[in-house]
């Protein structure tokens, strides 16, 4: 897995892909707690970020983290966990931009595809996702202990060279 994300390098006021370090968690459990409902605690992303097979990456803009994507590889599938960009920041394109990030640094290596859960009323990210080739595989019923919402799974096969 590569170290660096080329193409996302930093310029004066532009935004800059990075790899989220320790450092970057209170940042993130802010973002996180104003996002979702059912937020994930300070040491779930803390676990992450400390996880060889995991891939956690943060938009920064000005210096100030304001979207983070995680995702997390099990088998030979990729698991994207999470994805938010902060309320004040969305539809700049953040949310693509880490998506494009993430199959830069994932389409690198072999495996079977990527998959997600989305809450089935989440029409922008599912529209997002689908921009991206996602497509509809199944539901997961009652899957969100807030509401049991249903969760929409949505799969992406790889794209890569698999000679
Ligand atoms: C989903 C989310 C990450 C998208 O981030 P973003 O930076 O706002 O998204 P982008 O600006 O890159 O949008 C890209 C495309 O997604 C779709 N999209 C994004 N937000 C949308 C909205 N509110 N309504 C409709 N389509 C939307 C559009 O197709 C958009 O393209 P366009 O702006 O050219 O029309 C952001 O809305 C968010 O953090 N939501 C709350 C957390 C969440 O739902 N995460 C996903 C959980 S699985």
């Amino acid at each position: 897995m590569i170290e660096s994300l080329p193409g996302h390098t930093s310029a004066d006021g532009l935004p800059v892909i990075r790899r989220l370090t320790v450092a970057d968690l209170p940042a993130i459990v802010a973002i996180e707690k104003d996002t979702f409902t059912l937020p994930w605690h300070h040491n779930v992303f803390a676990s992450m970020l400390t996880k060889s097979e995991a891939l956690c990456l943060g938009y920064v803009v000005n210096g100030r983290l304001t979207g983070y994507l995680i995702a997390d590889m099990f088998v030979d599938v990729w698991h994207i966990m999470n994805l938010a960009v902060s309320v004040a920041c969305r539809r700049r394109h953040a949310g693509s931009d880490l998506l494009e990030a993430y199959f830069e640094i994932t389409e690198l290596d072999g495996h079977r595809g990527h998959t997600l859960e989305v809450r089935v009323s989440n029409e922008s990210a599912i529209e997002l996702y689908r921009s991206f080739g996602f497509v509809a595989t199944g539901v997961r019923r009652g899957y969100y202990s807030d509401n049991r919402e249903d969760a929409l799974i949505m799969w992406k096969e790889w794209e890569g060279d698999s000679a």
